[in-house]
């Protein structure tokens, strides 16, 4: 039996909770790395599918291996109707984001392996929710204007078939590369709090969708995957403003956050940041809106300044402070970023989730069940005195 560790650490911040074989962070180095392969590499080199099947099968795919893998993805992508009478029975007024958590139930009930506890059918569940994910995304996102979804274009990357589901015309081929490069960027990230939460669920062996829904949950905080949507709105309401030194200054003298700014694990700069930066740059000029890579970097600039004042030397941008940019270029509106974000994370939790049930980086699987110290109402262990309600009533009028 493990010793019982009595130190408390709020936020578990540097505990280590388990051993994975997914993907490495150097937090200090500002270095992530995807089953051995450094992220930027991934993104130069490899598409969206090719890094999925990586995350979830350990190893880069030759050209069958990968072929086949597209093949069951393309295969997978339509979303079942009863999945799509669903969504239209919501509010309109319902945010993407809860849409997209309920809807992962509903898609088990369709999933024919979703009680089935081999890793080939883990594999199976995996690809068909990777392959659904982006056509609810983009169906919820028609259904709420007032539209029909559409069907998936086989002949399309899978960003560029997410693009088209989602915007109703076949989009530019680079900008079909460039969120596919995005969605590599996001595919994996360790022990995040949404992987957590997906592990963690995982660990009582409840299901895959079971595992999904938590991981979404988490995912939509903003101070997770929510911060590109709160970016996008930080971006909005400074666009005219003057002096935005000051409006940093005030801001933090206010004891708010700059979003898309720090980072529990990067000490230094967010290696998908730099390169959604020059993404951002690239795709501003090509569409001729220099102006929110521009804001943006004067943001960075006042608000590191402000963090150098403060003492706050290691507070970097982080990933969602350039892609949020980067997907308002793209035409995707705020409340569709941190969906955006799940369309590309689920690789990597099925990753972990696998990894979890089949104890694939350790000895044998385990429970997760912390401890907490009670800080509570306290009369010893025999407890206290219960009151009948009278007495209670009494008390509190007396
Ligand atoms: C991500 C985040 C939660 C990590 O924070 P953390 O590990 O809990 O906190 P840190 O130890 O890094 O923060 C140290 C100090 O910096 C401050 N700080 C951290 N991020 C900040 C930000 N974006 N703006 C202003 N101050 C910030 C904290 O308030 C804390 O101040 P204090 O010591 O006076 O209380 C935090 O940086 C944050 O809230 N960022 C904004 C939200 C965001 O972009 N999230 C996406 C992450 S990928």
């Amino acid at each position: 039996m493990a010793e019982s560790v009595r130190v408390k650490n709020m936020g578990l911040r540097g505990v280590t909770v388990a051993d994975t074989k997914v993907s490495f962070i150097d937090g200090e180095q500002g270095i992530l790395i995807y089953r051995g392969y450094r992220i930027e590499e991934l993104a130069k080199s490899s598409s969206y599918l090719e890094t999925a099947y990586l995350l979830l099968q350990g190893t880069l795919p030759n050209r069958e291996e990968l072929a086949a893998f597209s093949r069951q993805i393309e295969e997978a992508r339509g979303i079942p109707d009863f999945v799509i009478e669903a969504l239209k029975k919501l509010p309109r007024g319902a945010h993407p984001m809860d849409v997209l958590q309920a809807s992962i139930p509903i898609l088990a009930m369709a999933d024919p392996d979703l009680q089935v506890e081999s890793r080939e059918a883990g594999l199976r569940k995996a690809i068909r929710l990777v392959a659904r994910l982006p056509g609810v995304v983009a169906a919820w996102h028609r259904i709420r204007s007032g539209m029909e979804p559409l069907p998936p274009d086989e002949h399309l990357s899978h960003a560029g078939n997410f693009l088209w589901q989602l915007q109703g015309k076949k989009p530019d081929e680079e900008l079909a590369r460039d969120l596919d490069v995005c969605l590599v960027l996001h595919a994996d990230h360790t022990f995040n709090a949404s992987t957590f939460a997906c592990r963690e669920v995982a660990s009582t062996r409840a299901h895959m969708y079971a595992a999904v829904t938590a991981g979404i949950g988490a995912l939509s905080g903003s101070l997770h995957g929510g911060a590109n949507a709160q970016v996008l709105k930080m971006l909005m309401e400074i666009q005219s403003e003057k002096d935005l030194s000051a409006w940093v200054e005030r801001r933090l003298d206010q004891g708010q956050k700059i979003m898309g700014m720090g980072h529990a694990v990067y000490k230094t700069m967010d290696p998908r940041a730099s390169f959604l930066k020059e993404m951002g740059v690239r795709l501003g000029k090509k569409l001729g809106q220099e102006k929110w890579p521009r804001l943006s970097a004067e943001v960075e600039k006042a608000t590191l300044k402000a963090f150098e004042k403060r003492g706050f030397k290691t507070l970097k941008p982080n990933v969602d402070f350039f892609s949020a940019p980067v997907y308002h270029l793209m035409g995707i509106s705020g409340d569709l970023m941190t969906p955006v974000f799940a369309v590309s994370r689920i690789a990597g939790w099925c990753a972990h989730i696998i990894e979890e049930e089949f104890a694939e980086a350790q000895e044998k699987p385990a429970l997760y069940r912390p401890e907490a110290e009670y800080v509570g109402h306290y009369c010893g262990l025999m407890g206290c005195a219960y009151e009948g309600i009278e007495e209670r009533a009494g008390e509190k009028d007396s």
